[in-house]
């Protein structure tokens, strides 16, 4: 099973307000639904970072789902080492009278690094957004860490596959 583990939520109605109000985007409900992606989100977490492309192909192969956008901050990590592959897809959602497209932001991946966007995602919320330079010092030498870890997990992984492959072929 390529899936650790699914999570979803919708966001809030006080943090709706204060994204619009950050990024200084228009009230018009239109407006809203149109520049916000991320109303509706899901996290999908997986064992293997080739889970992740994995998923992301399923998703994307869909005939009923449109991809809005894609960025890929494994392949290109964030300055303070965050890594996760983003998707916004369009949904078709059935009303009885139409069906409207929903974007739905999708971020697929890790343990390792869930672990690490969890903890960073923390001391940014607590520390209300400066996090001291010594401690985003550290967080992102684990960054670098954890890349490294579910690299060589993976390779430890696809040797599992070939002994079980040797085995089946009744080596
Ligand atoms: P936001 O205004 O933060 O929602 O960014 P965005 O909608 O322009 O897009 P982006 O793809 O950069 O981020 C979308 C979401 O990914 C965020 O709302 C977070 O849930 C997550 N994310 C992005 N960057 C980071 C990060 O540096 N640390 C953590 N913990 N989460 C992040
Ligand atoms: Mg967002």
């Amino acid at each position: 099973n390529p899936i650790h583990s699914i999570g979803s939520r919708v966001k809030s109605p006080e943090s709706i307000a204060e994204k619009i109000v950050r990024k200084g985007l228009s009230m018009d409900l239109r407006d809203v639904s149109k520049s916000l992606l991320d109303i509706a989100g899901v996290r999908v977490i997986c064992n293997y970072i080739e889970d992740i492309y994995l998923i992301a192909g399923l998703l994307k192969g869909q005939s009923d789902i449109r991809t809005i956008r894609e960025v890929d901050y494994i392949k290109n990590p964030k300055e303070n080492g965050y890594r996760s592959l983003h998707l916004v897809i369009a949904v078709p959602v059935f009303f009885v009278d139409r069906v409207e497209e929903i974007p739905v932001e999708v971020q697929i991946r890790t343990i390792a690094m869930d672990f690490l966007a969890s903890l960073e995602h923390q001391l940014r919320y607590k520390s209300k957004g400066d996090i001291p330079q010594f401690i985003a010092k550290e967080l992102k030498e684990c960054a670098e860490t954890i890349a490294e870890t579910d690299l060589k997990m993976e390779r430890i992984h696809s040797f599992l596959d070939s002994i079980e492959l040797n085995s089946a072929l009744g080596d």
